[in-house]
C-alpha cells in the first residue's frame, strides 16, 4: 500500500484521545488476529497511558499525520541512561506503508542526538511484521520476557523484608541496579518512589533489591533471585491487576485460515528473505512456561510472550 510521506510533529497533550484510540485499535487488531487478549482494555485507558506519556517531561513524543488526520505515534523514554522505546503505534488502516520506520527512526535520531548509549524495547512475540522493522533498524533480540498473571500471592521469603520504597532508598537501589546491569534506572524509580509503587527487598541488613511495581512499564532488580522471589511474593497486584482491567485471562480459540498467508507468521517473513534471529526456542517458551508453573496460583496469561529487544 503507498499512502504517501507522512507529517511528523513533536506531541502534545492535546493528542491523548486520537493517540488512545489508534493505540488501542492497533494492539487490539493484532491481539484479536493471533487471537490473543488485548493490551490495553479499551480506548479510555490507551488515552490515559498515553496521555500521561504525552505530559511527561521526561518523554519524547512523535506524531504521524498524513493529510492533517493524525495516524500513529511514538515515544521515547528519557528517565534513565539507556533509553525505553515505545509504545509505537499505527493506524492499522495505513500499516505496512512506511510511517511505523518514520516514527522509529524520528525516535532514533532524537536517541542519537541525547548520545544515549543504548535503547531498549519489548515487543509481542507473535508480530513478525514490528520485529521485522525492528532488526533492520539495527535492534538485537535479547531475550524472551514472559507476563504470569493471577491473583497476589501474599507470602513471604524467610530473610527477605519487602517494604515501600521512599526517597531516601535512591541511591542504594541504583547502586544495585549499576551492579545488576551496569547502569542505574534512576528516573524511572524516582518517578515510581513518587506515586508510591516502589518496593525494595532487604537482605542481610541492606537492599539487594527493588522493584517499580511488577507490571509492564515497571522494571525489577535483585541481585539474586531470592530477592526477585521475594519482591513477586509481596506484590499487592501483577500487570496492574489484569482483571480490574478488564482483561480476559481465559485462552482464545486459534484462529482460522492458513498460517503461511499471515504477515506476522514466520514462514511469511520467510518468503520476504528477511534474516531473523533463531525463534523457535523463543516461541516453544510458553509450552516450556505452562509446565513449569503447573499446579502453582499463576496463570499464564497467553498475550504476554514478549521479546526483549535492545540496540547499541
Ligand atoms: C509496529 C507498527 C507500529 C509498524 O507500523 P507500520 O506503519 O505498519 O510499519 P512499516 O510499514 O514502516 O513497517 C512494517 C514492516 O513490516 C514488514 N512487513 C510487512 N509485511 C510483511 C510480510 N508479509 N513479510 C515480511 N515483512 C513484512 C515491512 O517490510 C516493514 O519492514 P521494513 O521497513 O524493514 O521493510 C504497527 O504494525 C502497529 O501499530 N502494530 C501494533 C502495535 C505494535 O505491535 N507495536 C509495536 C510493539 S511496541
Amino acid at each position: 500500500m503507498s499512502v504517501g510521506s507522512p507529517r511528523l510533529r513533536p506531541g502534545t497533550p492535546d493528542d491523548a484521545w486520537v493517540c488512545g484510540r489508534i493505540c488501542y485499535e492497533a494492539f487490539g487488531t493484532l491481539a484479536e488476529h493471533h487471537r490473543f487478549p488485548p493490551d490495553f482494555p479499551s480506548p479510555e485507558h490507551a488515552a490515559e497511558t498515553l496521555g500521561r506519556l504525552l505530559a511527561h517531561p521526561r518523554f519524547y513524543s512523535v506524531v504521524a499525520e498524513l493529510d492533517g488526520r493524525v495516524v500513529g505515534s511514538n515515544f521515547l523514554d528519557e528517565r534513565s541512561t539507556i533509553a525505553g522505546l515505545g509504545p509505537i503505534t499505527v493506524d492499522p488502516g495505513v500499516q505496512n506503508a512506511g510511517v511505523g520506520r518514520r516514527l522509529m527512526l524520528a525516535a532514533l535520531e532524537r536517541a542519537s542526538g541525547k548520545q544515549c548509549p543504548g535503547i531498549r524495547l519489548l515487543q509481542a512475540a507473535y508480530h513478525n511484521r514490528s520485529l521485522s522493522l525492528y532488526t533492520t533498524l539495527g535492534f538485537n533480540v535479547r531475550e524472551p520476557v514472559v507476563t504470569l498473571q493471577g491473583p497476589p500471592i501474599g507470602e513471604a521469603v524467610p530473610g527477605y523484608t519487602v517494604r515501600k520504597a521512599g526517597e531516601g532508598d535512591l541511591e542504594a537501589c541504583n547502586r544495585v541496579c549499576a551492579g545488576v546491569h551496569g547502569h542505574d534506572r534512576s528516573g524511572e524509580l524516582l518517578d515510581a518512589i513518587h506515586e508510591g509503587g516502589a518496593s525494595v527487598v532487604e537482605h542481610g541488613g541492606r537492599i539487594t533489591g527493588y522493584t517499580t511495581g511488577i507490571a509492564f512499564f515497571a522494571h525489577s532488580v535483585g541481585e539474586t533471585n531470592e530477592d526477585l522471589k521475594a519482591l513477586i511474593a509481596a506484590a499487592r497486584e501483577f500487570g496492574a491487576g489484569a482483571e480490574r482491567r478488564g482483561l480476559s485471562l481465559e485462552p482464545r480459540p486459534r484462529a482460522q485460515g492458513r498460517p503461511g498467508d499471515d504477515a506476522d507468521e514466520p514462514r511469511a517473513l520467510q518468503r520476504a528473505g528477511r534474516s531473523l534471529p533463531p525463534l523457535d526456542p523463543l516461541l516453544n517458551l510458553k509450552a516450556h512456561l505452562i509446565d513449569r508453573t503447573e499446579g502453582n496460583p499463576f496463570l499464564l496469561e497467553e498475550s504476554a510472550r514478549t521479546l526483549a529487544v535492545v540496540r547499541r
